[in-house]
């Protein structure tokens, strides 16, 4: 069957000299980025300091909403900061944890960054309660409804697990946490791209993740969403000049938060980066992410068939409904395998407890998964070690 989307390829200079499977870590670039960049870099030579009311000003709110469109957040509702730790640390001012609600609940598959920054908290009275995981590949969501209780003040999980590709369910965990009082602050940084991600149905409180991944738009773009009814009971402590009402009245003394889209900044945007990312959301939203899902459940299940045909552990979910964009395969000697791929140009990763990672997206051909494991079976037999 003729795979449409492979139009795009074109598009991403580097499918024509590698084997791209690592959109969950760095999403190939688009070839018009450098014409981004030449723009912003024109914007500037030419205008100066006038750039700013020319377009500066309002281009963090245009990507916002760019990202926002693509999980059904309303204009506004997005804030960009330069990476996820700091979008937590901005939701993570909203609250107080002073009190008898202080529980922080995650489970122990949550991004590591996400846990360092948690656990950093405790310093605020933040009770970090961990829920583990039995198999590594995901925790069962009637755990993490239990772990959420009267004190818990928040949960800040991942939509898509990073190491197994583990879709949880969003949205029980949301309800619950709503039950009993607790905000959720949902990380779609594995999922938002590849995965369909409802913002406002599933009603998350907060959502983060960055454009770098599975949207093509490189680092140093990171967003912020706060759910449009909650945003102005809400005041960040972690906060700018941006944020305020009047940012060039200059007023001295304590912030007056605006109830714009810019609530949750803080200083002035990294432009470039913002530059940067436009190209890859506007691809992203012109294939679609529905077409993108269809795409890459066909792709994944694939790469599970294969893996498994060559007795290889699969670290990730065989339903298709509960997995993302990525199969992680422990074969042995994974990590030693992973950077003989990488000397072949073939590009995945390899994470402890995962195994390698391989990542198809909207751009890749059927055959590179095929040479991508074949590669692997050379390269284990010339380890000489036992394929299966
Ligand atoms: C789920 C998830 N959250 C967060 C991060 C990283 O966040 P940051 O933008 O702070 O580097 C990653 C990166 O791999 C991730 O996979």
């Amino acid at each position: 069957m003729p795979d449409d989307l492979l139009r795009y390829r074109s598009q991403f200079p580097i499918l024509e000299t590698t084997t791209y499977l690592i959109s969950n870590s760095l999403g190939a670039m688009p070839r018009a980025v450098a014409d981004s960049l030449q723009a912003y870099a024109d914007l500037w030579g030419a205008r100066g300091v006038r750039a700013w009311e020319d377009k500066w000003w309002m281009l963090a709110l245009e990507v916002g909403d760019q990202i926002g469109a693509l999980m059904n957040a309303p204009a506004g509702s997005v804030n960009i900061h330069q990476n996820v730790t700091v979008c937590q640390a901005v939701a993570a001012s909203c609250f107080d944890f002073s009190g008898k609600r202080n529980k922080v609940v995650y489970d122990d598959l949550n991004f590591p960054g996400v846990m360092y920054f948690w656990e950093a908290q405790r310093r605020r009275g933040a009770r970090v309660h961990m829920v583990a995981t039995d198999d590594g590949v995901h925790v069962p969501t009637e755990r993490m409804l239990a772990a959420i209780d009267e004190e818990t003040a928040v949960v800040p999980i991942s939509h898509v697990i990073f190491r197994s590709a583990y879709i949880q369910d969003a949205k029980a965990i949301i309800e619950k946490a709503h039950r009993v009082g607790a905000r959720v602050i949902l990380d779609t940084f594995q999922s938002l791209g590849t995965v369909p991600v409802d913002i406002t149905a599933l009603g998350a409180d907060f959502a983060v993740g960055g454009v770098l991944k599975w949207l093509c738009g490189g680092a140093g773009v990171a967003y912020l969403y706060v759910r449009p009814d909650l945003a102005s009971k809400l005041e960040p402590t972690l906060t700018g000049w941006f944020a305020h009402q009047e940012p060039f009245a200059f007023e001295t003394g304590p912030i007056r938060y605006t109830d714009g889209p810019y609530r949750f900044s803080t200083g002035t945007s990294n432009l470039p980066a913002l530059y940067a990312a436009q190209p890859g959301l506007k691809i992203i939203q012109e294939v679609g992410v529905e077409n993108i899902r269809k795409k890459s459940e066909r792709q994944t299940a694939r790469l599970i068939e294969l893996a498994e045909s060559h007795g290889w552990r699969v670290n990730t979910p065989r339903d298709p409904a509960q997995r993302g964009g990525t199969v992680s395969i422990d074969m042995p000697n994974a990590k030693e395998v992973c950077a003989e791929l990488l000397k072949r140009d073939i590009l995945v990763d390899y994470r402890p407890r995962a195994g390698v990672r391989m990542s198809p997206h909207f751009y890749n051909q059927d055959e590179e998964l095929d040479t991508a494991i074949a590669a692997v079976e050379e390269i284990l037999s010339a380890m000489k070690v036992p394929a299966r």
